[in-house]
């Protein structure tokens, strides 16, 4: 006998196929671009889409690379961080951020997040500046921008660079200016998931200054300054034609799947507002946050989330463990307790679906399953 039985549709953390759908037909003609020129590391495809992006965010300049943990990587080269020195930063981030302070030898000081923003705290970071301080390095953790002015005004103050971890945040605002040309250097990731994902691996810097910009170039590409000399100490953390050609088609409804988000964020706030037990995140009047994840608390997190599972619903933890508590931070001898925000929200913090094409009716079957959780 055949069942009669509707099977339940899933409702997705991120739903990439939908969202490319209907650019598939660019894509691929671009891709074939890139394939019948044989430009597959660097080449137009990749200094075409640098100059979209560098506009984009409001930039002079954009060095296309491999990935984003390559770009916090020269973003604090380029900055003039060192072996010894110190850079301030979240431990509430992906762990990317402090490797790239570890690959050169410099060392992560932390300070505690902001509970509203989730991100940094601009009121703590001047206790933590030391002589060896060399810059901060803020991280506009889910879409949301840090508090970028008493932070630049701080780092002005005590002669810091401002390497912003833009990462999560494309397209996202602080007091109308886009973030990525907030501080002295930024770093996007283009990691698929991200709101501008590639097809594989990709990152980029971003600045206005020429002589970092002419350096990154130059590093990504082993350090070459002419052919087979190699100035410095390099690497190859080149941006692939192909990469960059998926990119630039993506980067044109960028804005459109921003404004999505927004519209999900809005319905979430509207119907996650009176459940008990669940706090949505509430932006700040400064931010005009791009929702890269949406990122709800509750005190039940792991039982929660194994119900709605049970109503298939995909949800995420971003993340589990704070950056100082992890094993390969050890050395650094935080103890558990140093940062009472980060470990709260490590415990509580719940990624719901959020996705350019997510309907009201998928973010209304997620409140349902909230509010039906320990009913
Ligand atoms: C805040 C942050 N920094 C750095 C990175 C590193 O980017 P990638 O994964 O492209 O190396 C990520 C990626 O998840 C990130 O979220």
């Amino acid at each position: 006998m055949q069942s009669t039985a509707t099977a339940v549709e899933t409702v997705p953390f991120l739903d990439l196929k939908t969202m490319h759908a209907p650019l598939m037909a660019d894509i691929r003609r671009e891709i074939d671009s890139v394939i019948d020129s044989h430009a597959f590391a660097l080449g137009p495809a990749v200094e075409q889409f640098e100059r979209a992006f560098a506009d984009y965010c409001g930039t002079k300049h954009c060095v296309g690379l491999n990935s984003g943990t390559s770009a916090v990587h020269l973003a604090l080269i380029c900055a003039g961080v060192q072996p010894g020195d110190e850079v301030i930063t979240t431990p509430f981030t992906w762990i990317s951020t402090c490797w790239a302070i570890s690959y050169i030898g410099a060392v992560p000081v932390f300070v505690d997040i902001d509970p509203q923003t989730y991100c940094l705290d601009a009121a703590q970071i001047e206790q933590a500046i030391t002589a060896k301080t060399k810059a901060v390095m803020p991280v506009h953790l889910y879409g949301h921008p840090a508090d970028m002015e008493p932070i630049v005004k701080l780092a002005r103050e005590f002669n810091l660079a401002v390497i912003e971890d833009a990462a999560q945040a494309h397209g996202a605002c602080y007091q109308r200016r886009t973030c990525g040309s907030l501080g002295d250097v930024a770093a996007f990731s283009f990691y698929p998931g991200k709101n501008l994902g590639a097809f594989g691996e990709a990152g980029a810097v971003v600045t206005d200054n020429a002589e970092w910009a002419d350096r990154a170039r130059a590093l990504r590409d082993h350090a070459q300054e002419g052919r087979h000399n190699h100035a410095e100490l390099g690497f190859n953390f080149r941006m692939d034609g192909i990469q960059a050609a998926v990119l630039s088609v993506k980067l044109r409804r960028l804005d459109q799947w921003n404004g999505h988000r927004r519209r999900v964020a809005g319905w979430y706030e509207q119907q996650l507002r009176d459940v008990s037990g669940v706090f949505p995140p509430t932006p700040t009047e400064w931010a005009e946050p791009v929702w890269h994840i949406y990122a709800a608390q509750h005190h039940e997190r792991d039982a929660l989330r194994a119900h709605l599972n049970e109503h298939h619903i995909q949800s995420g933890v971003h993340y589990p463990k704070p950056i100082h508590l992890q094993p390969a931070y050890a050395h650094l001898g935080y103890r558990k307790g140093t940062f009472p925000e980060a470990e709260a929200l490590a415990r509580r913090q719940l990624s719901l679906p959020m996705f350019p094409d997510m309907t009201e009716a998928q973010v209304t079957r997620v409140a349902e399953a909230i509010r039906s959780f320990g009913t």
